[in-house]
């Protein structure tokens, strides 16, 4: 399963892209708002120079012509671009014009398989269920990621699943385990998925053992 950070976030995205494990971004109006008033075009630019992979940018516009203009100005914004357009009928209809036009389509607020059958349909190239939004209303946010996976599968789809709306880093696990293409997670679960107290005991542990007998011995650096 492939890592993306869900942010706007350029410190963050260049400590993630750093770590060499994010392959891609998501953003949406939300995330981007964050970081203040900024120029749309401009951010989503400079994200793009950092990230080797897609970056993820939605539309604005809820009407199907409005998405279809909207698109095609982002696409050109960077090659790297995959324009997010949301779970609607309009968005239907932009996604099935724009895979027309070879413009990667991520398709956003994805909540039922229904829509995801849709998407898929459309041409999506990526479709993103929003697990901890599920969860929020009682529902089972994983088991839609589970569903989309095992139908896309089934009928050997080429759309990718991108597991959203992740809340906690048991969440990426369970992404990974129902076999989700991509999990996008916030910056603070991705410092998170590292974390164990039995890394950190063995960590301390190794270093205090080597130190009682070697003293301050260290590996001699060359430099090169
Ligand atoms: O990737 C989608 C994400 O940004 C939404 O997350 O936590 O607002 O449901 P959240």
């Amino acid at each position: 399963m492939r890592l993306f950070l869900d942010t706007a976030n350029l410190e963050h995205i260049r400590h993630g892209v750093k770590l060499g494990i994010i392959s891609g971004v998501t953003t949406n109006p939300s995330l981007v708002s964050r970081e203040g008033k900024v120029d749309y075009r401009t951010l989503v630019q400079e994200i793009c120079s950092v990230v080797p992979g897609p970056v993820s940018t939605e539309v604005l516009s809820l009407d199907a012509p409005g998405m279809i203009a909207e698109a095609r100005e982002i696409a050109k914004w960077a090659d790297n671009i995959a324009v997010k357009i949301p779970a609607s009928l309009a968005g239907i209809e932009a996604t099935s014009q724009l895979s027309k036009e070879n413009i990667n389509v991520n398709f956003t607020l994805c909540f039922s398989l229904n829509q995801a059958i849709m998407a898929a349909e459309a041409g999506a190239t990526y479709i993103s269920p929003f697990v901890g939004r599920l969860d929020d209303i009682g529902e089972d946010g994983m088991q839609l990621v589970t569903d989309i996976v095992e139908y896309l599968e089934y009928y050997q789809l080429p759309s990718q699943v991108i597991a959203a709306s992740i809340r906690h880093s048991q969440h990426c696990m369970a992404a990974a385990r129902a076999g989700a293409h991509i999990a996008t997670v916030p910056y603070k679960i991705l410092l998170q998925l590292i974390q164990h107290p039995l890394s950190d005991i063995g960590i301390k542990r190794f270093a205090d053992d080597w130190e009682k007998v070697m003293g301050k011995q260290k590996i001699t650096t060359t430099g090169t």
